[in-house]
């Protein structure tokens, strides 16, 4: 038996967990009509095969109907979902994992026009920043609706084969309830602690009532909102003290902070460039104070993180969520003494931002994630060895290598520059955002281990590549940045990558232009105000931004309205013209009858990439596709059949931005689901 801390069986009441690793509830959007169908049965499953010791799954499962799924929430008010919850506990817990899942109603943390479009209910009519809607004040026949709803969602679940259920407390109705920001109720439900505190213990009372002694219960809950005027740390370990003495639930999920707006949401699940493990401290001292059964997730990206939080005794068991989106196979490779080997979580929050945008949870560097029914975690060996050039060391390129080497064959990546890792080594110079070297590093590694050989400081031509007598030739070259794209005086602007880079002196006066709406552009602000620049960033769309989305932008604005970078949506600009010494930038707008001046020193064009193509057009005839990819083959997961050329020497493809400018996750996916089937 092992004495790693991590890898010792936790009881939990009734239940042993196998190990104290943990992965915490989260929703994927995953549901198909608010159902955990086969998408999400594959998912969940992965994880309990890679050997976590509980899965709690579906974040903010709803119970009632006026809970609308704003994120696509399962709809845990339905009886429909039993069996479909049967068939993921049957088959985690033959995996050896014990699962629960979260139930919640979202109060005001929703909005009205989703589902059922019922107005949304809250303790006061205080609408949540992130979600806007003006709640209902509720009242007494609501609680009482929805005190019955979460009984019978309980029942359900339990029903279903769950070891237990967990309260979404923080942010959501109950603390809704609790905080007094959020509750201006009179009368039994409002006011004390005592009265405040109600409603959640109705409902764990109301739930205990229905489900028995033998079923796990907790709550996830905020002990210091930090925020003036909330649920303080007294306060909040007053509350751990009252929860625990209800002598109604099994365990505490320590949460800190609060989540009515992105920058709060961004504290309490943290994001790159912030500090590991933020409110680890916090939840030890609220197991300490309450000797109670503690877990805990907040940014635990790392083992020797996670084994410190258990050895430690600051927790009991230590959720590692983001953490198993990128690798869910951790415990495994802990037990196999790989952990070198595990994919890191680089705390991009792709996977997060995408939800909030209505859109499923991908992982930055892990495509299969999610994708469980079309693509592996685990590369299978192919039948034949082939050999196979890939140009370009960036992430679609080493994805491509990866994939290639496990598969066994014998490859060879050219790469012009003297290193790995592509646009991600330009995204790396922001301190802030260096974990992202950790997608190339981690490919690295994997690549070294399958023998993959890479040439550097090679410019490929047609000739090198012949030389090497491929079957299959990738071209992930890659894209350079775009920039002519003005009426007149494109000659006289650069690029955001020209800034990021450090290639161009940072102006004193500088005009952003971007209509990209990614990192770049906030990137080279940043560059650019830290250097002492007066910078306005400036955008045809609606809102700034657009790609980088809520999370992320956080840390850009902590950090650009501090240096009193100027944000102006809705305009175009047109040319630029030199006058002595300054530039002259002509602006006008889409909605036409407009047009302004602004006298800078520097204008940057952020406005994506163009492919960096010539080799692939200079290979095409000689290939025996001419470069086509039959895109059924692909989605299918069939090898690429197509043959344009009988004559032709190689298999030829092309990849990521080298084909158009997307983002990270777009090129490693490119590459994964071609490789997977060479
Ligand atoms: C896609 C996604 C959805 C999430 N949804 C929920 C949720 O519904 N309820 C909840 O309590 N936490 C939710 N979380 C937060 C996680 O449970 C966890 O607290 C957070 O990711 C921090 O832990 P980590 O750093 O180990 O990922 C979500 C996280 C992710 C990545
Ligand atoms: S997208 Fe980023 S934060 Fe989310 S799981 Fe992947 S690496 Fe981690």
């Amino acid at each position: 038996m092992s004495n790693d801390p991590l890898l010792q069986p936790y009881k939990l009441k009734h239940l042993t967990l196998r190990n104290r690793i943990i992965v915490t509830s989260h929703e994927p959007a995953y549901p198909e009509d608010g159902m955990p169908k086969e998408r999400y049965l594959a998912y969940t499953l992965e994880r309990a095969k890679g050997g976590v010791a509980m899965t709690m799954t579906a974040g903010s499962a709803a119970v009632s109907k006026d809970s609308p799924p704003v994120f696509n929430n399962l709809l845990a008010y339905k009886d429909e979902i039993v069996p479909w919850i049967k068939q993921m506990t049957d088959a985690v817990h033959e995996e050896g994992a014990a699962i629960m899942i979260q139930l919640t109603h979202l109060g005001r943390r929703t909005r009205w026009d989703k589902g059922d479009w019922l107005p949304v209910v809250a303790p006061s009519h205080h609408r949540e920043a992130s979600h806007r809607a003006f709640p209902k004040k509720i009242e007494d026949w609501d609680i009482e609706r929805i005190i019955k709803d979460f009984a019978d969602a309980a029942e359900r679940m339990k029903a279903g084969g769950m070891d237990g259920v967990e309260l979404e407390a923080y942010g959501h109705l109950l603390e809704q309830f609790t905080s007094p920001l959020t509750n201006e109720l009179d009368g039994p439900y409002g006011g004390s602690l005592d009265n405040r505190m109600r409603f959640c213990m109705d409902v764990l009372k109301a739930i205990r009532s229905r489900v028995g002694e033998d079923f796990i219960l907790g709550v996830r809950y905020t002990a210091d909102e930090c925020l003036p005027g909330g649920t303080g740390k007294s306060e909040g370990l007053e509350i751990s003290k009252r929860l625990k003495e209800s002598g109604l639930i099994d365990y505490l999920n320590v949460i800190r902070g609060h989540i009515d707006t992105d920058a709060g949401l961004t504290d309490v699940i943290p994001i790159q460039g912030m500090a590991n493990a933020p409110h680890l401290d916090f939840a030890g001292e609220i197991r300490a104070a309450t000797n109670f059964p503690t877990f805990h997730a907040a940014k635990i990206p790392d083992v020797a993180t996670a084994r410190h939080a258990i050895a430690s005794g600051k927790v009991d068991m230590i959720g590692m969520t983001r953490a198993h989106m990128t690798d869910p196979h951790i415990v495994r490779k802990i037990i196999e003494k790989r952990e070198d080997e595990i994919r890191p979580c680089v705390g991009a929050n792709y996977c997060l931002d995408r939800i909030y945008q209505g859109g499923a949870a991908y992982c930055i560097h892990n495509p299969a994630t999610g994708r469980e029914l079309t693509m592996p975690h685990l590369v299978a060996k192919a039948e034949t060895r082939k050999k196979i050039v890939v140009v370009g060391a960036g992430p679609a390129g080493l994805e491509a290598a990866r994939v290639a080497g496990e598969r066994g064959h014998e490859v060879v990546v050219f790469e012009a520059a003297s290193g790995p890792g592509g646009q991600i080594r330009l995204t790396a110079r922001s301190p802030r955002r260096k974990e992202m070297m950790s997608i190339i590093d981690w490919r690295m590694a994997q690549c070294e281990k399958h023998g993959v050989g890479f040439q550097f400081n090679t410019w490929a031509e047609a000739e090198t590549i012949e030389a090497e007598n491929p079957d299959v030739v990738i071209i992930a070259t890659g894209g350079v940045a775009h920039t002519d794209v003005l009426s007149k005086g494109n000659e006289f602007v650069v690029s955001s990558w020209d800034i990021i880079s450090g290639d161009v002196k940072p102006g004193t006066n500088v005009l952003i232009y971007d209509d990209a709406g990614d990192h770049a552009a906030l990137q080279a602000a940043e560059f650019l105000a830290s250097a002492g620049a007066k910078v306005e960033i400036m955008t045809p769309d609606r809102s700034f931004s657009p790609e980088v989305m809520a999370m992320n932008l956080v840390p850009y604005m902590r950090s650009l309205q501090k240096l009193d970078v100027l944000f102006t949506v809705t305009y175009r600009l047109e040319s630029v013209e030199k006058d002595g010494n300054q530039l002259i930038a002509h602006v006008g707008s889409d909605y036409g009858g407009v047009s302004k001046q602004r006298v800078v020193d520097q204008v940057v064009v952020n406005h994506g990439t163009i492919p960096l193509d010539d080799i692939y057009f200079e290979l095409k005839p000689k290939s025996t596709n001419h470069g086509e990819i039959s895109h059924d083959e692909l989605i299918t997961g069939q090898p690429q059949s197509v043959v344009r050329n009988a004559q032709g020497q190689f298999q030829l493809f092309r990849i990521g931005d080298a084909v158009s400018a997307r983002n990270t996750h777009a090129a490693i996916y490119d590459a994964l689901r071609l490789a997977k089937d060479i």
